[in-house]
């Protein structure tokens, strides 16, 4: 994200001409994006006429010299105006390219290989992506859509000049399956992944994690969505009336830096990769024109680095939406929220409900500003300036602009069908409570950083120690690991492969976390879920609980690691061992 937009979106007035003179000279995205639009429009079933409605009010007004809550309908030629630069409209999961969503009903074959994308205005973007075909359709970092029950069969093919690997990343899965740095695909060569998959309904994803390159690959692209259903989770979308595709959408959000030449730039042994774009599901500065309705939208947070503090605001004021899942799946019940964090590899389903704004109406989903409690740098002044790699990018902690939605007028009809209120069940799930871990065996880990700017685990640093698994735990049983964070640190996301788990509680926590408390034991909404990965504060001493059973057998390797990128090629990751 460039500073510009993120100031511009607090004076309206100042956007289109912003987003009009960075626009000027794409063209390459525009015809698409209509396409997907009216496509969009047709699925909603809106009346041609109405179409011109959903055009952004704000980028009309300027254009039209309208009054400011102008928002009448406008002949049908009107729409064409949100093909004009400025009104970049969210890319959704569709049936070719970037994000096509594709089942995986039958054997896939995808391609580690780098092309040309126009991703912002001017010069195209190499992306490094897993492409494929699927119904003679060419596709790129799909979006795999799964139930439940359903084996998924995907070969990976190296076509890239370097080791790389497809990591899915939540999923329950044997060693041989998981796709992390233990088995690196040579380039020339391949690999066939076959599992079924036994996780609940929710958004994974999958990546690139070969040692000491994931930053880059990432950075570049390798990563796509994995969307798991099954029964329980159908009912729900029925019940509150969303159709996937339509008002059930995956928002992944990434920062790239990028440069003059709009390509992505990253630097080997950097430490925190910001950027100073943000891509939604590869769309720079988004809009997606929604109706006035209740919205589910899956939040993945795919940056490198960048922990987010999400909020939806419409004219400077919250607009509390109601956090239903997790990495996991859904939640047992609804949690209403004002903001949440999301930190990098984390996944929310959240419901906002663009009918209490009105009609017309523009909400900005902003991260806001946060303490950032980099504290590791005792050194300060020694240190090199962190910016220096990321000129134009928002540092860490202040307010960054994610995308904005523009609520539609509607005409009678549609208005009355779709403000209808929607009453979210009480219960969302079976998802049990947190286990009573009473008498579970705890194993602690420490992060730290030791005097020359070594991460590590306990003792542990994967180059330093290397891949030989640092502890082993039984099948089948249940342990509780203790994640404690030094003072002297910064935020991590910690993961865990191969398992999902619950959080049993937090202690020493900072402010902004102990002011979300909902539940005993220090736990925050988003604890309560299910999960693959923990943000664990400075001085933070968060617990998880892990029942590692798996109906698989012999020595299974997983890793545990920071999935700050940045951190992760530095080593901050262990391999463990799972026996019978
Ligand atoms: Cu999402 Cu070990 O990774
Ligand atoms: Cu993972
Ligand atoms: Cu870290």
């Amino acid at each position: 994200m460039h500073p510009g937009w993120a100031r511009a979106s607090r004076q309206p007035d100042a956007v289109a001409h912003l987003l009009a003179a960075e626009h000027s000279t794409d063209s390459a995205l525009l015809p698409d994006a209509m396409t997907d639009r009216n496509r969009r429009l047709l699925l909603l079933g809106l009346p041609a006429a109405a179409a011109a409605i959903v055009a952004p009010w704000w980028w009309r007004r300027q254009h039209a010299g309208a009054p400011h809550a102008h928002r009448a309908a406008q002949p049908a030629t009107e729409a064409a105006t949100a093909s004009s630069p400025g009104a970049q409209p969210l890319r959704i999961p569709g049936r070719d390219g970037l994000l096509a969503d594709v089942p995986l009903s039958k054997p896939l074959t995808l391609r580690a290989q780098t092309g040309e994308f126009p991703v912002f205005a001017g010069a195209r973007t190499r992306v490094w992506h897993y492409a494929g075909e699927h119904d003679g359709r060419t596709i790129a970092n799909p979006l795999l859509h799964a139930a439940r029950g359903d084996t998924l069969d995907v070969t990976v093919a190296n076509l890239l000049d370097e080791d790389t690997t497809l990591h899915w990343h939540g999923l329950h899965v044997d060693e041989a399956n998981d796709g992390s740095g233990l088995h690196p695909l040579a380039p020339g060569a391949q690999r066939h992944y076959r599992f079924r998959i036994d996780n609940r309904a929710g958004l994974y994803w999958y990546h690139a994690h070969p040692h000491g390159r994931t930053g880059f690959q990432l950075q570049h692209g390798l990563a796509g969505l994995l969307l798991v259903e099954d029964d329980e989770e159908r009912a729900l979308r029925e019940r509150l009336g969303l159709e996937w595709g339509e008002r059930d959408l995956p928002l992944l959000i990434a920062d790239k830096q990028v440069d003059a030449h709009n390509a992505i730039v990253y630097r080997d042994g950097a430490d925190d990769w910001i950027g100073n774009r943000v891509l939604v599901n590869w769309t720079p500065e988004p809009t997606l024109e929604v109706l006035p309705a209740l919205y589910r939208l899956r939040l993945a947070n795919v940056c490198n680095a960048r922990l987010l503090r999400l909020a939806f605001l419409h004219e400077g004021e919250v607009l509390p939406f109601r956090l239903i899942g997790t990495d996991g799946g859904l939640l047992a019940q609804a949690w209403q929220m004002e903001d949440v964090f999301l930190a990098p590899a984390q996944r929310l389903d959240v419901l906002v409900d663009f009918a209490r704004v009105p009609a017309g109406a523009r909400v900005v989903l902003r991260s806001l500003d946060y303490v950032p409690m980099e504290n590791e740098d005792e050194s300060g002044a020694l240190l090199p300036d962190p910016m220096s790699d990321h000129p134009g990018a928002v540092p860490m902690g202040a307010p960054l602009d994610v995308m904005q939605f523009c609520v539609a007028g509607c005409n009678r009809d549609t208005a009355a069908s779709f403000s209808m209120p929607v009453r979210v069940p009480a219960t969302l799930s079976r998802l049990p409570p947190p286990p009573d871990t009473a008498g579970w065996p705890v194993r602690s880990l420490r992060l730290r950083m030791d005097e020359e700017g070594t991460w590590f685990i306990n003792d542990w640093n994967f180059h330093r120690d290397g891949h030989a698994p640092a502890f082993t735990v039984k099948r089948g049983t249940r342990e509780v690991w203790e994640i404690r964070n030094n003072m002297t640190s910064m935020p991590h996301p910690i993961h865990l492969h191969g398992f999902q788990f619950r959080t049993v509680s937090r202690s020493i926590s900072p402010h902004d976390v102990r002011s979300r408390q909902v539940a005993a034991n220090g736990l925050g909404p988003q604890d309560l879920g299910s999960n693959d990965t923990v943000l664990v504060w400075p001085g933070e001493i968060v617990r998880i609980a892990i029942d590692f059973s798996q109906p698989y057998h012999g020595t299974q390797r997983y890793m545990l690691h920071c999935h700050n990128l940045e951190h992760e090629d530095m080593g901050m990751m262990l391999t463990f061992a799972v026996t019978d």
